[in-house]
């Protein structure tokens, strides 16, 4: 896929097919992910790829940890907007597409948890990947870089055919997450992304968000 295109046509992908992706498909995308730029070429993430029957029992463990009510611990800088913003304006439109799409009426509390509990299950991908750094490095510092490596992976991924949602949902519980995988205390879960076919019987898989023209976006010093 030519990378123009390859950039305007990544979007996140909510429902996947129960269909594996070869290891050796996993290792190329990360490979090449992970020619992204960093600081002084620090490159500060590590990765942990999460399938089969050691993903079924975490996104298991997750449901019903979301379920029981109990708070959630990350330990990751977690996106928040003030309410009058035009950032909380974007969340909310982006939330009423998804809605309209999957047929989710406001007040349906039941359809709506549904809702909430597929990030929680990794919306049910073969495979979830999850981005971690090095607790000695400040919380903020390595974000950039990591941005950069994440995104990378969602474009080597689709040049695979294969679909991608990053997901802070993912790592909201890390405590699970470390029981399941074994990542020592030293290590900060940054970001999940789920992975694997899309299903594109899944109405939300054809939800475009909308943009913000770059050129409103842009000041030109000439
Ligand atoms: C840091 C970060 C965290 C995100 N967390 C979630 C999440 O927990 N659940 C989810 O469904 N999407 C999540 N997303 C996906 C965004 O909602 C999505 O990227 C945004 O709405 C733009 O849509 P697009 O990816 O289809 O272009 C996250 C994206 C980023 C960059």
């Amino acid at each position: 896929m030519e990378l123009m295109e390859a950039v305007r046509e990544r979007r996140s992908i909510r429902a996947f097919l129960p269909k594996p992706v070869p290891k050796d498909v996993i290792r190329q995308i990360l490979e090449t992910a992970c020619r992204a730029p960093s600081a002084m070429n620090s490159q500060p993430w590590e990765f942990i790829v999460v399938t089969g029957q050691k993903l079924e029992a975490l996104r298991a463990e997750l449901v019903e940890k979301l379920r029981s009510g109990a708070a959630m611990n990350p330990e990751h800088l977690v996106v928040g907007w003030p309410r009058e913003s035009v950032y909380a304006e974007r969340q909310i439109a982006l939330a009423k597409r998804l809605f309209r799409a999957m047929d989710i009426p406001r007040e349906d509390k039941v359809k709506r948890a549904g809702w909430l509990e597929r990030g929680f299950r990794f919306f049910d991908a073969p495979v979830a990947i999850v981005i971690a750094t090095d607790k000695i490095l400040k919380e903020s510092a390595p974000l950039l870089d990591i941005g950069a490596v994440m995104e990378n992976i969602c474009l080597a991924a689709l040049s695979f055919g294969l679909g991608t949602c990053i997901e802070d949902q993912g790592i909201l519980y890390p405590e699970v997450f470390r029981k399941h995988t074994g990542v020592p205390d030293g290590k900060r879960l940054v970001i999940s992304i789920a992975l694997g076919h899309p299903d594109m019987d899944f109405p939300a898989n054809h939800v475009r968000s909308e943009r913000v023209p770059a050129e409103n976006l842009t000041t030109w010093v000439e």
